[in-house]
């Protein structure tokens, strides 16, 4: 076995097999408190590498890796899991798919997110944003993920799947502990039980529609039939939970992150301020910066080679769509946030056969959150000393606490 420290990365490669081997563990605290340089030396000294955490799995870091890995939905599929380590929830749909049911699936959804669709839902959304606002523009303080960040996606979410708005706190609680907890704490055990509670509700959804239809994306999918069939029971509690999981720690963390830069940053704040019409770039450039999913997991169906790796079937490979984000040669200056930066093909949303179908919703949200917040509380300041870091990078990276002080605007 050569084993070589390049720019402190301990690479190790059997004469035998060439396995890149490093040391890696996203959910590691060490991790977690910057996990961009560690992408850096990744894409630098072994694009594709192996690291024997959780049981063993490859990383893949260049943009063009990623790509391929996420385009070939034959070699490399999303069955049973797409994270790692495994979470322990299953049947969402699509995405634990793989075609032809994945294209099935897709095709059932995608009314829910046609662009009048979306545009649809935008007057719902300042509504929600402004209602949030309206609770603690006058105290002149607020922490801003737990009054805003939050409740925005989960309610927009949870009203045109079908569930009421009000009840966000029962949905994004179980969601945000599993998203931030890592596998073995016992906040991750209890999101589990609690996402059991959550299946009973969807089921109780499902049958409610089944009697009584109401114009909404649960009732639409009870009804979906192609060639003559019908979703099962079992699929439909898949679709509708995959829709709750898409829809609400994403955009939380994706806006978490956009206001702390924009916190850190006030020249780049007042130019968003001074120029409104920026905001639709600086979200994509948002999105780029700080990929709220950081990766997904795909597992090899046949032999295979990734860059200058062979990879066996019954392995998994990890798509990391955070580094394909920063590579150097495909975005200049990566580490910097450009707000008008263009061309921008960042892979926030994914690429491939399970691209993000939920991306203009998101992107929508983000856009109008990000109007108000610059109309209503302009000189907003998160004090950086109360931010609450992720402390492990499980499947989402956003802030869990940004406490705020502002002066009301009076617009
Ligand atoms: C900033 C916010 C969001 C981010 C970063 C994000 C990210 C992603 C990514 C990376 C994938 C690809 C999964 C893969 O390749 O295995 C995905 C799939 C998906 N997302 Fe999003 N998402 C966001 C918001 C949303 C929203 C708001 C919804 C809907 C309410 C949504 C619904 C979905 C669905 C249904 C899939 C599965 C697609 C499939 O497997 O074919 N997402 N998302």
């Amino acid at each position: 076995m050569d084993r070589t420290f390049i720019d402190g990365t301990l690479v190790e490669r059997t004469r035998e097999t060439e396995i890149a081997t490093v040391e890696f563990d996203q959910n590691s605290a060490e991790f977690a408190a910057d996990p961009w340089s560690k992408y850096e030396e990744l894409r630098s000294n072994c694009p594709v590498a192996h690291t024997d955490s959780h049981g063993g799995f490859w990383l893949v870091s260049k943009y063009d890796d990623v790509v391929k890995v996420a385009r070939d939905d034959t070699t490399f599929s999303s069955c049973p899991t797409t994270v790692i380590p495994d979470s322990g929830v299953y049947n969402l749909i699509p995405l634990q798919s793989d075609p032809p049911d994945l294209q099935r699936y897709r095709e059932a959804l995608l009314p829910f997110f046609t662009p009048k669709a979306i545009a649809s839902y935008a007057p719902r959304i300042r509504e929600f944003t402004n209602t949030c606002i309206d609770a603690f523009v006058d105290r002149g303080h607020c922490e801003l993920v737990t009054e805003l960040a939050n409740p925005v996606p989960s309610m927009t979410a949870l009203e045109f799947i079908g569930f009421d708005p009000r009840d966000w706190h029962d949905f994004a609680g179980p969601m945000h502990r599993l998203s931030y907890f890592a596998d073995g704490s016992v906040e991750r055990a209890q999101a589990l039980a609690d996402l059991e509670k959550m299946d009973a509700v969807i089921a109780t959804a499902i049958n409610d529609r089944r009697k009584k239809p109401a114009g909404d994306a649960i009732t639409a999918l009870v009804n979906y039939k192609k060639d003559g069939v019908m979703f099962s029971d079992q699929e439909l509690h898949g679709l509708v939970k995959m829709l709750l999981f898409g829809g609400l720690d994403t955009t939380m963390a994706a806006i978490s992150n956009t206001l702390l830069y924009l916190s850190e940053h006030p020249d780049a704040r007042q130019r968003l301020i001074d120029d409104p019409g920026l905001i639709p770039l600086a979200v994509e450039e948002f999105l780029r910066f700080e990929a709220p999913v950081h990766a997904f997991a795909r597992n090899v169906t046949t032999d295979t080679q990734v860059g200058d790796q062979k990879i066996r079937a019954g392995e998994k490979v990890y798509m990391l769509w955070a580094s394909a984000n920063r590579d150097p040669e495909k975005f200049e200056n990566p580490d910097e946030v450009v707000l008008d930066r263009r061309p921008n093909r960042h892979l926030t949303f994914g690429v491939g056969g399970h691209r993000c179908l939920g991306a203009m919703l998101a992107r929508m949200e983000m856009r109008i959150m990000l109007e108000q917040v610059l109309c209503r509380i302009p000189d907003f300041h998160i004090d950086p000393d109360t931010v609450r870091h992720p402390i492990t990078v499980t499947i989402i990276w956003g802030r869990t606490s940004l406490p705020a002080t502002f002066t009301p605007a009076g617009c």
